[in-house]
């Protein structure tokens, strides 16, 4: 459906972008996870044409981007990671808008439109001026105005973020949906649970570079961590948890409340960590021994935590 090769680009001295390959099969949903600033919004906004790269290729179809521009724009909805729509305008009226940009007209529209709000559980609200809505509900617009035309390939640029978990938990069944009704998708986020949850694939993304790709299965496998210790404290001492920090080097992420150790052989290495624990004066309220998850992986490849 998708082929992007050598997809470079900088902003003056800073590097976006090195070298991007993706292959983006028919009906897949590909994650890409990464952190603040690690690229996923200059990816989304070249592979949709609205920036052009300093260097790469782009194929929809085995049709080149850049020689079929307005042919691959028809296959291609967008859903921002900024909200962009008309508070003054009702739902409906945006929606009207961004139809008639895309060259829908009529009854053609009306009925497109009104099927969307309700697939998007917008109906009640539809003549509602849009700036009485929820960040969740605007979110959910602009899913709405990328499906209007039809679009055979969707990128969501971190279409959860900042809003209520009702419009999340609606989001997640309508991209579900979208996806088991064949539509190929993209999604980017930072939130590894959304990645493990919805996307056939996963391409784990830092400062400019896909520095890992799979399913999320392959990703367990070629990782060295097994599993992870989960352990609650309270009562903090700033030394103690330096010290923690200092002996389990890119193994280690530190939260408000909790450790989570990523580990080869967890049942081996959980006396000496209570032993430091206890060393260190943290208050143990809760272990556990969990399956490895995409962020001990983020660890493991960047040293660095998903989240700031
Ligand atoms: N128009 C721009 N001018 C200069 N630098 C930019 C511009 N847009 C993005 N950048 C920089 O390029 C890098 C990649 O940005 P990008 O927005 O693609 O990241 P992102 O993964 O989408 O991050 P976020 O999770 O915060 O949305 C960042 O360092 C960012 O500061
Ligand atoms: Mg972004």
């Amino acid at each position: 459906m998708l082929v992007a090769k050598n997809l470079s680009k900088s902003y003056k001295e800073l590097k976006a972008l090195s070298n991007v390959n993706l292959s983006i099969k028919k009906g897949e949903l590909y994650g890409m996870l990464g952190p603040n600033g690690a690229g996923k919004t200059t990816t989304i906004s070249i592979l949709s044409s609205l920036l052009k790269p300093d260097r790469g290729e782009i194929f929809y179809e085995d049709k080149s981007l850049y020689q079929n521009l307005s042919e691959c724009k028809k296959l291609i909805g967008v859903v921002p990671q900024e909200i962009a729509l008309y508070e003054d305008l009702t739902a409906s009226e945006n929606l009207n808008f961004w139809g008639t940009m895309y060259g829908i007209k009529g009854k053609k529209l009306q009925t497109k439109s009104d099927e969307l709000l309700e697939f998007l559980g917008l109906t009640d609200r539809k003549n509602h001026k849009v700036k009485t809505y929820s960040g969740g509900m605007k979110r959910r617009i602009n899913i709405a105005a990328a499906l209007l035309h039809d679009p055979k390939i969707v990128f969501m640029d971190e279409p959860t973020v900042g809003i209520d978990p009702q419009s999340r938990n609606l989001i997640f069944e309508v991209i579900e949906e979208l996806h088991s009704r064949g539509l190929t998708m993209i999604y980017t986020t930072h939130y590894m649970e959304e990645a493990e949850r919805l996307c056939d694939r996963i391409g784990i993304i830092d400062e400019g570079k896909i520095i890992a790709e799979g399913t999320l299965d392959e990703l367990k496998a070629s990782s060295s961590i097994k599993e992870e210790i989960h352990l609650k404290y309270s009562n903090p001492q700033k030394n103690g948890l330096e010290k923690l920090s200092e002996k389990y080097k890119g193994q280690l992420l530190i939260n408000k409340d909790h450790l989570i150790l990523s580990s080869s052989q967890a049942n081996a290495e959980l006396p000496e960590l209570i032993q430091l624990c206890s060393q260190s004066e943290l208050l143990l309220d809760k272990i556990d021994i969990r399956s490895l998850s995409l962020e001990s992986i983020f660890l493991e490849l960047t040293g660095k935590s998903l989240r700031d």
